[in-house]
């Protein structure tokens, strides 16, 4: 029987493509297995979001250059369809290079090479196809992952994604509706919606719905208990679809919603198709809502002719939002993009400094919002325990860890249970708490 290793960079769409290709393999008759050494083929899941994440798989790689004996290298996902078959010079004895718009030509793939093909490929973008598989493995028994809509049709001056994922194709409704309700079923009790823009989410079926039906459709599906979704460009993000959370309270209190930048100017030319005012009125909507929605984004230091003054929006708005959490990067130029072509480029050093500071600046507030749960019961889905601190680590509806103990300790079998946690201290990035019995 021959066996795989696979290894998945960059953010949950790719992890949840690896499910999907784990799935594959395994019916196909191979074995996964723990490391490369032991494996006939070994498969890089790849993320080209930012220089960093690209250079990862040739380090890799750059490991097995000699000692390949015999194994089967791929490289799969962004860097895949990025670099396409300039993969085959950079290391030689890569054999497969498929980027995620061609994964439903895998199985074909995998049978040239076992028949002995030296290089394959598929780096096809315009697929109509979404590669979905009924062989989906998924790692996490209670939370699921779901792609409603694959690709991206902005153009951020930034972004590799239109390049990496191609077109945006949604998903019809009742097809995901029917994977909601098997894996209700089978004892999934989260599901978490996955897209590039899931706000651009358009049913290709005559029923036609938007993004903000099919998270209300999805969210009555019995057994499911909470449903977030992954991520949103402010844009496309309606209030239709605060409408939605504030009706049904499956819908977990937490939006991610990515502002990169908090100086209009900057957002401009970004490309970003709005203004902090713009962005500003959406975090109204979410403010005023009776749920007490957790916000969350990603911002972006550094960005060509950022100036000081550019920055220091950026630090308002964090002030005026006040985020629960932050992902904050520091700019990388990607091929093919925009941005590459734009005047201003800031030195390393720069961007470093001006990272260090957001992050600071972002740590005290993440203190202080979480300082103010002291005391509050919040309700979780209990993940996994932890041996090394004597706690259980569970998830609140707005997506902040919380790590609690239990008098039962590990005995307690409390994985993939809900349950009401008293939160008694707090970190920036964390609460601790003690389960209420
Ligand atoms: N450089 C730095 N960060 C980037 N992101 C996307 N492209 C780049 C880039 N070229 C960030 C954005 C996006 C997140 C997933 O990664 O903030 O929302
Ligand atoms: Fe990385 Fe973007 Fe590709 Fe996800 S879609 S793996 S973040 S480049």
């Amino acid at each position: 029987m021959k066996t795989f290793y696979i290894e998945t960079f960059g953010c949950q769409m790719n992890v949840h493509d690896s499910e999907k290709v784990v799935g594959t393999l395994l019916a196909r008759g191979y074995r996964q297995v723990a490391t490369p050494e032991e494996a006939d083929l070994v498969l890089y899941n790849t993320c080209s979001i930012r220089d960093k994440a690209e250079q990862k798989v040739f380090s890799r790689l750059q490991q097995f250059k000699r000692a390949g004996n015999g194994k089967i290298f791929g490289v799969l996902g962004c860097v895949a369809q990025q670099e396409g078959e300039r993969i085959f010079e950079r290391a030689p004895h890569v054999s497969l290079v498929c980027g995620s718009a061609s994964y439903n030509k895998l199985p074909d793939l995998l049978v040239q090479i076992e028949l002995g093909d030296r290089r394959v490929t598929g780096l096809d973008l315009d697929t109509d196809e979404t590669f979905e598989t009924p062989l989906t493995r998924r790692d996490n028994p209670f939370r699921a992952y779901i792609t409603i809509i694959e690709g991206c049709d902005k153009n951020c001056a930034y972004c590799v994604v239109p390049f990496t994922r191609g077109r945006e194709r949604s998903r019809p409704s009742s097809s995901i509706l029917e994977e909601v309700r098997q894996l209700a079923e089978a004892g999934y009790t989260e599901i978490q919606l996955l897209g590039q823009n899931v706000n651009s989410y358009r049913d290709p079926s005559p029923a036609g719905w938007n993004f903000a039906t099919l998270l209300a459709r999805v969210a009555e599906v019995p057994g499911i208990r909470r449903v977030r979704f992954t991520t949103s460009h402010p844009v496309d993000f309606g209030r239709d679809i605060v409408e939605v959370i504030n009706a049904n309270p499956v819908l977990c209190n937490h939006v991610h919603l990515p502002v990169q930048s908090g100086s209009t100017r900057v957002l401009e030319r970004m490309q970003r198709l709005y203004t902090r005012q713009d962005y500003l009125r959406r975090i109204e909507w979410l403010k005023q809502s009776p749920r007490d929605i957790a916000i969350s984004t990603d911002i972006i230091v550094g960005f060509p002719g950022e100036t000081e003054e550019d920055f220091a929006q950026t630090l308002s708005l964090l002030e005026e939002v006040e985020y629960d959490s932050v992902f904050s990067f520091k700019f990388s130029p990607r091929p093919n993009t925009a941005a590459l072509a734009l005047d201003g480029q800031i030195p390393e050093e720069e961007k470093g400094r001006r990272l260090m500071i957001l992050q600071e600046r972002q740590r005290a507030i993440q203190l202080r919002r979480n300082a103010a749960l002291v005391g509050r019961v919040e309700e979780v889905l209990v993940e996994s325990y932890n041996p090394a601190t004597g706690q259980w680590v569970g998830r609140t509806s707005q997506n902040r860890v919380l790590n609690f103990t239990h008098p039962d300790g590990p005995a307690a079998a409390l994985a993939g249970r809900y349950l009401d946690v008293r939160v008694t201290r707090a970190g920036p990035n964390s609460l601790a708490g003690e389960a209420v019995l």
